[in-house]
């Protein structure tokens, strides 16, 4: 579904015009689609339906309460990196026996707090983490079940800084170290071998990566799996990209499944996947004011109230985002769109051909639903944005403004 479609002039998220909203809750504001996750979600679900997977939503996408219980009452698992996910997937009413735990720094505290949960594995990412796992399983008496993160060394074909199944990433082990670190954990006490995990990188636009990566780990799976019986599962992770210009396409899962499909089929094993932004990106926007229009030497700037710490993937990634204007203009003009932090890096749009707007108009930057508020901070001291949901011609404040106070919660005086 396209959530965000424009009626009679003006942007609607699915039956809810923004202005309104932005009125109501004011701006920077996060808008979601709870239907285009649902969407989303099941559009996998049913392109996977042959392998029954457990789809493990990847919470570091959009950690927001009310994502999580909508996807969780649509039947999805969880992908955790932190306590602090476990904690808000928890809390969300999530089945920990469907979370599963990535990361390659795991503390002794989120280990424990993650055996005590009886979690359904840890995607394991070195040799020294096993065996701490094993420690604190034997500490508590229980039984860690792990998966080891391969590294299977193919290129992703994305910005660099989330490719992670390339050699020289941090993430995973070297399929050759691999035979020799399952053998390794396999005697360590009160540890099980449930698994094996890839992934390779995010916004994945083609799915011949997932399919190199697979062939490259297949036969090593087989053996495995004749190897140790509790070794009932592979975990294909995330990374479906999704359409963040119009001339791209998103990756279609029914693409994905038919690539990947014939390797899960040889393999039988339980799959599990981690997709994170194809399910939350397109669910998103982030609305925002025009403060001023100003001319520089070369360009037209156009300062809104959204900035680098409520949208930071333009300035970290080169990351493209559409902008739109909320009461919808024919009128363009070259220019960038930056918010009002002390930084060049801050912009949402640069070099582009901008909506022409003017103070007080409104504009919605799109595809924002994924790594946006998850990754947004009170640099500069700005209180982070509210967040909505819409269904239908019903929103939902999700999370609301952050107050002055809000910003100095925790400090102390020195005394
Ligand atoms: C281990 C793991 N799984 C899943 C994901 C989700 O990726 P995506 O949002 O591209 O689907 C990530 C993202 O970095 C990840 O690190």
């Amino acid at each position: 579904m396209q959530a965000f479609t424009y009626r009679s002039g003006q942007l609607f998220a699915e039956g809810v015009a923004v202005k309104d909203l932005a009125r109501r809750y004011g701006t920077p504001l996060y808008v979601y689609s709870r239907n285009h996750l649902r969407e989303r979600y099941e559009a996998i679900a049913s392109a996977m339906a042959e392998v029954k997977p457990l789809i493990c939503y990847s919470v570091k996408a959009n950690s927001n309460a009310a994502v999580l219980k909508t996807l969780a009452a649509a039947g999805s698992g969880f992908d955790i990196v932190s306590g602090g996910e476990l904690f808000r997937v928890l809390r969300a009413g999530a089945d920990a026996s469907k979370v599963v735990f990535a990361g390659v720094g795991k503390t002794r505290e989120e280990i424990e707090y993650a055996l005590k949960e009886r979690i359904r594995f840890f995607t394991c990412e070195s040799e020294p983490e096993a065996r701490r796992i094993s420690e604190c399983a034997k500490r508590l008496g229980l039984t860690g079940r792990i998966a080891f993160r391969v590294n299977p060394d193919v290129d992703p074909k994305t910005h660099k800084y989330i490719s992670t199944g390339k050699k020289e990433n941090k993430f995973g082990l070297d399929l050759d170290r691999t035979m020799q670190a399952y053998e390794m954990a396999a005697a360590l006490p009160n540890i099980e071998i449930a698994g094996l995990h890839l992934h390779i990188g995010s916004q994945i636009l083609s799915a011949d990566p997932f399919g190199a990566a697979l062939a490259k780990v297949k036969d090593f799976c087989l053996a495995l799996k004749a190897k140790y019986p509790s070794f009932t599962t592979i975990d294909i992770g995330g990374g479906l990209g999704i359409d963040y210009k119009p001339d791209q396409q998103s990756l279609d899962p029914k693409v994905f499944a038919a690539t990947v499909m014939p390797f899960l089929r040889e393999l039988g094993l339980n799959v599990v996947m981690e997709p994170g932004r194809c399910i939350v990106g397109n669910a998103g926007i982030l609305v925002c004011t025009v403060q001023y229009v100003k001319e520089s030497y070369f360009k037209k700037f156009i300062v809104s109230d959204g900035a680098m710490n409520d949208l930071i993937r333009p300035a970290l990634y080169q990351a493209h985002h559409e902008v739109w204007a909320v009461s919808a203009t024919d009128k363009r003009v070259p220019g960038d769109l930056v918010g009002p932090i002390c930084e060049s890096g801050d912009f949402l749009a640069a070099d582009r051909d901008l909506p022409d707007v003017g103070e007080g108009d409104l504009l919605a930057v799109l595809s924002a639903g994924a790594y946006g508020y998850a990754m947004s901070s009170n640099y500069n001291s700005r209180p982070r944005a509210a967040e909505v949901m819409v269904d239908g011609d019903k929103a939902f404040e999700i999370r609301r403004r952050e107050t002055l106070e809000d910003l100095v919660r925790g400090e102390s005086d020195i005394r």
